[in-house]
């Protein structure tokens, strides 16, 4: 399990290393997948990612896993589902199974004991289970879990239903780590100068006609870049986003406070998150505004580049 704040980079991360692994895996068995049937020609998928849909049920994650395969869902129900889910895992020979956005499952009393013998059941199929999402601890999915430590592991009991949607539930108890993914801080220097390396890697991406080296990197940027997003990077690419937009249209070509100063952080309407499930963060107040009132910050503007300006008025032409 993977847990943090929203706009931290879980997706990003996990996906990025889940796409290495698929690499090595498919290079390590010639591109064949080592478990094919004779005859079938399923699609070789080693590894599967899921987003959870917004307000999820154990069915709706289910079908949300089915049409990663392109499996069909027609009037089938939890049990039939779950199994389903476990065929194309084994048909497609899926070695890792990514479900982002997990504590998007709402964890309701009368549902939840059908959450976690969905986690169960998915736990027991013959893939390695990634659970993803914002604050797992807070979200009830560890309630019937213990921490060993011992391992640093967790320990989720078996369930004490006979069968679990439809599977024979195991008697073997389920050990997974939990791991966290925290914000960049800015306390010691370690901290500081993660964070300083994670600003040279995002410098040199920029391609600004303008920008001098240690344009992120230097003075007090670090620190301001620091105080603007808290160390969350998702809130950092959008500070930069902004900021390069601002100095592309102003043909200033370059990454300043003073320029900074201009753009304001909203994630309002960032699409493809779940407020309500936490996955949009506190967005740190922004740069005191000058005295004198007119705060001179604006939002930035619509991109007017391709904008029609009718044609050339006649006088003159
Ligand atoms: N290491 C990184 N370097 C630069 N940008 C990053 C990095 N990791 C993530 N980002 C960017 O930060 C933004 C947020 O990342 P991501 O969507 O992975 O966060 P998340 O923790 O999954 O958020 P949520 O809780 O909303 O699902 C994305 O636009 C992503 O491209
Ligand atoms: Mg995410």
């Amino acid at each position: 399990m993977i847990t943090g704040g929203g706009y931290q980079g879980k997706t990003e991360t996990a996906c990025e290393i889940a796409a290495d692994f698929e690499d090595d895996w498919l290079d390590l068995h010639h591109h064949l997948n080592p478990a094919a049937v004779a005859g079938t020609r399923d699609l070789h998928a080693p590894v599967a990612y899921v987003q959870t849909p917004v307000t999820a049920k154990p069915k709706s994650t289910c079908k949300a896993i089915l049409s990663f395969y392109g499996a069909g869902t027609k009037n089938m129900d939890l049990p039939g589902l779950v199994r389903q889910v476990a065929a194309s895992i084994n048909d497609h020979g899926t070695k890792a199974l990514l479900l982002d956005d997990i504590t998007r499952l709402r964890m309701h009393r009368a549902d939840d004991q059908d959450v976690l013998d969905l986690i169960r059941a998915f736990m027991s199929m013959h893939v390695t289970l990634v659970l993803i999402g914002v604050d797992i601890p807070g979200s009830g999915l560890l309630r019937e879990g213990r921490h060993d430590p011992r391992t640093g592991q967790w320990i989720l009991p078996p369930s004490r239903h006979a069968r679990v949607h439809g599977l024979e539930a195991t008697q073997t108890e389920r050990r997974f780590g939990l791991i966290e993914l925290d914000r960049f801080r800015y306390d010691t220097p370690p901290q500081i100068t993660a964070w300083a390396q994670h600003l040279a890697g995002v410098e040199q991406q920029l391609r600004l006609m303008d920008a001098a080296p240690g344009m992120l990197t230097g003075g007090t940027m670090p620190g301001y870049l620091y105080r603007r997003t808290d160390g969350v990077v998702g809130l950092l690419e959008r500070v930069i986003e902004d900021g390069c937009r601002e100095a592309i249209d102003t043909g200033t070509e370059r990454l300043t406070q003073a320029l900074l100063d201009n753009v304001v952080l909203s994630l309002a309407g960032a699409p493809g998150r779940d407020a309500e499930a936490g996955e949009i963060p506190a967005v740190p107040p922004g740069p005191a505004p000058p005295a004198g009132g007119d705060t001179g910050k604006r939002k930035r503007g619509r991109n007017t580049v391709f904008d029609d300006r009718g044609p050339a008025s006649g006088t003159g032409a």
